[in-house]
């Protein structure tokens, strides 16, 4: 693995080692046992949208393992105008051991990638969010869930992160269904390279369809960054698609409920539900922390 900027990039056996690598980092964190891997050693991080998970916990990561991050607002480098992208790329390169990237357009990660020497990890773009499944996926995993075994709805907009989540549990035999308002689907490219990869993957527009029987439901916001224009047509179109109590009962008593945050209370998602006894949503942000540990660590050739 050069770059994480996709779950494509991953394998099957890349998955089973990032999680036993993330358990690890994990449970050296809990006993304050840190040690300095990355001394010396420094990452970019630019910023085209607002973050508070993912800022910090790259930039803590970083810290922990012994090295440091350099912020970098894009509106304040002129990432694109002021600059090429391959200008910042092959600048940065000279000065900073990896780069970690939240962009628009996947295509500008992608270009990133293309014209750096060192590694580049995709922080979310409008395609995926790599790091975000990961987490996710490691979430289950260290609850013991066979996760060849496991059923997830997604309810909701098939997104970013809804492409990441498919990706990844095509890796791991995760079946998933996906249930989005008519043409708020996953992209069928997306859907095409499940299926391509042995993902089992349903798709419907029936809320109570998709929670039946599952042991996992996740969803995210209706209207993600850079959508702001499409408001209130998705805030309609969403309407029957919130995961409250109500659409709970209709899956299995012990589903989990996951949400990659932030959220927008009352609408995706119900307060009850958000912190009710079957949310993980704070065991999934704490595990960005520890799996992106883990990803700098292989991509730095250290882990
Ligand atoms: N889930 C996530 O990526 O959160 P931020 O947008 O706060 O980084
Ligand atoms: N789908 C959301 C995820 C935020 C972490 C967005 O792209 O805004």
């Amino acid at each position: 693995m050069k770059h994480f900027l996709s779950i494509r990039d991953l394998e099957r056996d890349e998955v089973q080692r990032l999680f036993r690598l993330t358990a690890e980092l994990k449970a050296r964190q809990k006993a304050r046992e840190g040690g300095v891997p990355l001394a010396g050693r420094s990452m970019a991080l630019i910023f085209e949208k607002p973050s508070l998970r993912t800022r910090v916990t790259f930039e803590v990561g970083m810290f922990q393992l012994g090295g440091s991050a350099v912020y970098l607002a894009a509106q304040e480098i002129g990432f694109g105008t002021r600059e090429t992208v391959p200008d910042v790329a092959r600048n940065l390169s000279r000065w900073v051991d990896i780069v970690t990237a939240r962009v628009f357009a996947h295509g500008t990660v992608e270009a990133l990638a293309r014209h750096a020497s060192v590694p580049v990890i995709n922080g979310l773009s409008d395609l995926e969010h790599p790091c975000q499944a990961l987490a996710d996926f490691f979430t289950l995993w260290e609850r013991g869930l066979d996760l060849s075994r496991t059923r997830l709805a997604w309810v909701g907009d098939g997104n970013n992160v809804c492409h990441s989540v498919l990706l990844l549990a095509a890796l791991t035999g995760t079946a998933v269904t996906v249930c989005t308002p008519p043409g708020y689907e996953p992209h069928p490219a997306v859907v095409d390279a499940c299926r391509a990869l042995g993902g089992r993957v349903t798709l419907t527009v029936e809320a109570r369809e998709a929670v039946e029987g599952a042991d996992v439901i996740y969803t995210d916001v209706w209207i993600s960054m850079g959508q702001e224009q499409e408001r209130e047509r998705r805030q309609e179109a969403f309407q029957r698609y919130q995961v409250n109590e109500t659409l709970l009962r209709f899956a299995g008593g012990q589903a989990l409920v996951m949400h990659c945050l932030p959220a927008h209370r009352g609408e995706e998602i119900t307060d009850a539900v958000l912190d009710g006894p079957r949310s993980v949503v704070l065991d999934q942000a704490e595990n960005r922390l520890h799996a992106q540990k883990g990803i700098i660590l292989r991509l730095l050739g250290d882990g």
